[in-house]
């Protein structure tokens, strides 16, 4: 059976192992690091799973806001949803987003955004690219990748940057 417990109960090493097997090891490269430098991860909405003991899927979120020149707007980015590579395609990545997507909806987070495969992401779980078309990044990223799941009734700015946001 597996187990979706909170990541913080994961020795920090074998989540950056899982990482390292999933993303390869220039992972840290990547745009979405830059987002994720001086805050830790939001620990209600970080879940690993575990099967036998062993660490086979990882899932943090980050929090992160959009800033124009009339203020800041909190989002939460979601980032990296890691399977280890023997277990892929076998419900673990849905299980984790879909535990971690309650958990979100029940704190209430309008907002949450992340770059990955919308063949993925929108297809299971409604993040979609249209809202981020006029946002910024740190670096560079693929535009049709950059995609966010917005609550209905909820409004975003259409042009702005985002940036790592202090956590509370
Ligand atoms: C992407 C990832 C998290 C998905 O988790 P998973 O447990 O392997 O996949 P799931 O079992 O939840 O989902 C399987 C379904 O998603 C599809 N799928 C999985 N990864 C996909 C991708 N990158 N693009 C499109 N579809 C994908 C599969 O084809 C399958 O569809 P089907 O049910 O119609 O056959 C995992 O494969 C992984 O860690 N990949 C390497 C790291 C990565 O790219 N992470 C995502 C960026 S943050």
């Amino acid at each position: 059976m597996i187990d979706y417990v909170p990541l913080g109960e994961i020795p920090p090493e074998a989540v950056e192992q899982l990482l390292d097997a999933a993303f390869g090891a220039d992972r840290r490269q990547r745009t979405a690091y830059r987002l994720r430098e001086g805050v830790e991860a939001i620990r209600e909405l970080s879940l690993a799973a575990v099967h036998d003991g062993e660490l086979i899927g990882s899932l943090q979120c980050w929090p992160v806001e959009l800033a124009t020149e009339n203020g800041a707007s909190p989002l939460v980015l979601v980032g990296p949803v890691a399977v280890r590579p023997d277990r892929q395609r076998d419900g673990i990545g849905r299980a984790l987003m879909t535990r971690m997507l309650e958990a979100a909806d029940r704190q209430c987070e309008a907002a949450l955004m992340l770059i990955g495969d919308a063949e993925y992401y929108e297809r299971f779980f409604g993040f979609v690219a249209p809202p981020t078309q006029g946002w910024r990044l740190p670096g560079p990223f693929d535009r049709h990748r950059l995609l966010a799941r917005i609550a209905p009734g909820h409004h975003l700015p259409a042009y702005g940057t985002i940036r790592p946001r202090a956590n509370l």
